[in-house]
């Protein structure tokens, strides 16, 4: 505790020296969470760090929402305090699979990726989505056709909300949510028979099938501080459950998450004593990428259809 008393000091006298902004996602530890000057989902942090008076914006989340702001503010610094932490479904689509879908829906075909991929992959793409604005972004696109990579739940849940369209899926999965497993949820639904089931979108089929809401880190978030339920069962990664607790404090609501606790390993790797080290001595710069402007498109695109 006293190790982490320093490091909160420390962080909060670099980020003035510095002028610069912690942002954080709900899914990292709830110690590097407390650091932050702003916590969120993968779509507002995006969108946010457009919109910072600062030098520097330190990033503490996986990777590719580090370089999702660089590629939306290249002319800042940005740092990221776990360069190891990747997301494994960025490697789960394969550039063939995209070109084949284009040749046979040509003329008609959009590509949209969730904004935790690779650069690379999101210059094969149209357009970003995020968990929460999946739908709203697809919903408005011209083509009837759309491949959505790499996550398959999260597309599967779109096709579903948007019957007009042709939204064509691909093998890759969240392992994290994946490994929510039905027999757990339907455990706690016996234990807890008036808990409402909030899920996150990138959880299997079976599970979302027990969802009474479904949303976004965020959304599963203000949901439960408005809801006049008092107890929730909660599929996503156990990181939400700090803000949860700020934002419910004193209401009495209690969550239950599944017994085999979703940890994403990445987010868990980005520690505060990572943020320290990076803002004290600006390690984990982020650079653009060469193909920066074809990767920046889709984001921008994102920005304009989810706003
Ligand atoms: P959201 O914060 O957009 O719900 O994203 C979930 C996620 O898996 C981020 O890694
Ligand atoms: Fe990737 Fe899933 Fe971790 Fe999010 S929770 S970073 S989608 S592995």
């Amino acid at each position: 505790a006293e190790e982490l008393a320093r490091i909160e000091r420390r962080v909060q006298e670099l980020k003035r020296e510095r002028r610069a902004v912690v942002l954080a996602h709900y899914y990292v530890p709830a110690e590097t969470q407390a650091l932050a000057d702003y916590v969120g989902d993968s779509f507002y942090l995006a969108r946010l760090a457009k919109t910072l008076d600062c030098d520097t914006i330190v990033l503490a989340g996986v990777s590719f929402m580090a370089e999702s702001v660089k590629l939306l503010n290249p002319a800042r610094r940005v740092l990221n305090p776990e360069p190891r932490a990747l997301c494994p479904m960025a490697y789960m689509v394969r550039r063939e699979d995209v070109e084949k879908v284009r040749a046979r829906y040509a003329g008609d075909v959009a590509v949209a990726c969730y904004i935790n991929s690779t650069a690379e992959i999101k210059t094969w793409s149209d357009v970003c989505v995020t968990s929460s604005n999946a739908v709203k972004v697809i919903s408005q696109l011209p083509e009837r056709n759309v491949l959505f990579i790499p996550d398959m739940n999260l597309g599967r849940y779109v096709a579903e909300q948007l019957p007009q369209k042709n939204v064509i899926l691909n093998r890759g999965y969240c392992p994290t949510h994946q490994r929510i497993i039905p027999q757990e949820v339907e455990r706690l639904e016996l234990e807890h028979p008036e808990a409402e089931v909030c899920a996150h979108p990138e959880c299997s089929e079976e599970v979302l099938r027990e969802a009474d809401y479904i949303g976004s880190t965020k959304q599963i978030i203000e949901h439960i501080a408005q809801s006049d339920a008092h107890e929730f069962i909660v599929l996503t990664v156990v990181g939400v459950a700090a803000e949860i607790g700020r934002l419910t404090a004193g209401q009495g609501k209690r969550v239950y998450f599944p017994a085999t606790p979703p940890i994403c390993p990445n987010m868990a790797m980005v520690g505060p004593e990572k943020v320290l080290a990076a803002l004290e001595g600006n390690l984990g710069e982020v650079s653009l990428p060469d193909n920066a402007e074809r990767a920046m498109a889709p984001l921008e695109r994102m920005l304009e259809l989810a706003a």
